[in-house]
């Protein structure tokens, strides 16, 4: 059985003071945190990298109790350049997009041999089918639920029709939604089989991040 997992991401942090932004969100209850790297490349706009990323694990160290997860979404153009900058930096997960490379197995066996989980993502226009081949060899698949490249765009309900297929066939697999997830678009995902919620505006910009990350995994739980 998959858990539920709320993945708050930081795009839609303050950024002057990422920090003790990120800390009010664990404290309020995220196990995760999604760090979006984009390279203005991949998509039209460039966000952050390895270096903010390594400033962020000394904030949260592997030392403490429950270590928050780094969930690393390489908007990248050649995911496997920044693999071994992400790990040394602190990414605990890895997620590439299956459009950036030529051979995702060679990218999924080098990003587990940097000891990090490894995930794949599917962008709109990608059919879900492609990770068949590969699902065996991943910890998460990740339904992008807008273009990526910015936070704050609308839910795209269409893209539940992948997750359902990916939950029907892969019951055990971490299934990860990303885009326009908050309150009213949770039943969405939750019933098409989400387990991993990424909330960028609906929690950074929330007055009270906590109650939205329970809303999102009590959504999720039932
Ligand atoms: C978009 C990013 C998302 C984004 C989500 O390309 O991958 O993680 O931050 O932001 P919201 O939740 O605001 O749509
Ligand atoms: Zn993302």
């Amino acid at each position: 059985m998959v858990q539920p997992i709320i993945s708050p991401s930081i795009l839609a942090s303050d950024f002057a003071n990422l920090g003790s932004h990120c800390k009010c969100i664990v404290n309020g209850g995220a196990e995760w945190l999604h760090l979006d790297v984009m390279d203005g490349h991949f998509v039209p706009n460039i966000s952050l990298g390895a270096p903010i990323i390594a400033s962020l694990r000394k904030q949260f160290p592997r030392s403490d109790p429950n270590p928050v997860f780094f969930d690393c979404h390489m908007m990248v153009s050649n995911p496997e350049q920044w693999i071994e900058d992400i790990a040394k930096a602190g990414g605990d997960g890895y997620t590439f997009h299956f459009e950036a490379t030529d051979d995702a197995l060679r990218t999924i066996k080098k990003v587990k041999a940097a000891g990090m989980k490894v995930g794949v993502s599917v962008k709109p226009k990608t059919p879900v089918e492609v990770l068949f081949p590969i699902v065996e060899e991943i910890d998460l698949a990740l339904v992008m639920t807008v273009e990526p490249g910015f936070g704050g765009q609308k839910f795209m309900p269409e893209m539940m029709a992948k997750v359902e297929i990916l939950r029907n066939k892969y019951p055990d697999l971490n299934i990860e939604v990303d885009g326009g997830l908050a309150k009213d678009t949770i039943d969405a995902a939750a019933k098409a089989g989400a387990n991993v919620i990424v909330g960028g505006t609906s929690v950074f910009g929330a007055e009270n991040p906590a109650e939205v990350i329970d809303f999102l995994r009590s959504s999720v739980a039932t």
